[in-house]
């Protein structure tokens, strides 16, 4: 069964993301075509990258990037629940992506973000350093308001209108991912 990682990017207390993550994999659950499971960065445990050598390298010495490796790995493909942290995504979210490299390359990914202008900018930037993994990723995203789908910015209430778009992003998402398991199995070409 292909198997998808709705990724929370905020470890900060109080978070919204919180919500909005659970709100993606409750409707996420209802799917037949692939499986959702919460994967949260702040149970994660990880320093500022503490590696000295480039993930890219695949020389993890670290028992907590082991860990973080072997739960991006198990992944075929990834929602980005992100923040909009002056204009790019959270320190966090940037630490945990950097910190492994091999278990990201020919997955695919699409992104939720929320901020004063849906968090657009954060994915933007986003979307740069998944090129770089090798992620693919879809273009349908999620763009909430701080504004609009929230309760004076902190109770998570979601317009109407949101619901189309998150079912056009996983129906991306789902198929980019499955097109992917073929590449990843007929094994990549060297990076
Ligand atoms: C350090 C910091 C920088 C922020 N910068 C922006 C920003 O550039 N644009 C924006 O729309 N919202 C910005 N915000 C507001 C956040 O998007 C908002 O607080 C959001 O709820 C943060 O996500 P979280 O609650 O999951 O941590 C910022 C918040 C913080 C804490």
């Amino acid at each position: 069964m292909t198997t998808i990682a709705v990724i929370l990017g905020s470890t900060r207390p109080g978070r919204n993301s919180e919500a909005v993550a659970r709100w993606i994999l409750d409707l996420a659950s209802a799917r037949t075509d692939a499986s959702f499971e919460l994967v949260d960065v702040a149970d994660h445990d990880l320093p500022l990258l503490d590696e000295p050598v480039p993930a890219s390298m695949g020389q993890y010495q670290n028992e907590h990037t082991k860990r973080w490796a072997e739960t991006v790995a198990r992944y075929d493909g990834y929602v980005f629940v992100t923040p909009e942290y002056n204009h790019s995504t959270s320190g966090a979210l940037k630490n945990a992506i950097d910190y492994v490299y091999a278990e990201w390359n020919n997955k695919a990914a699409s992104f939720v973000s929320y901020g004063s202008a849906g968090g657009v900018r954060a994915v933007e930037h986003l979307r740069l350093i998944a090129a770089e993994l090798q992620i693919a990723t879809v273009r349908a995203q999620v763009s909430l308001s701080l504004a609009d789908d929230f309760e004076n910015y902190s109770e998570f209430t979601p317009r109407e209108q949101a619901l189309p778009q998150v079912e056009t992003m996983l129906d991306q998402l789902v198929s980019w991912t499955k097109a992917l398991e073929s590449v990843r199995a007929e094994g990549a070409p060297a990076s």
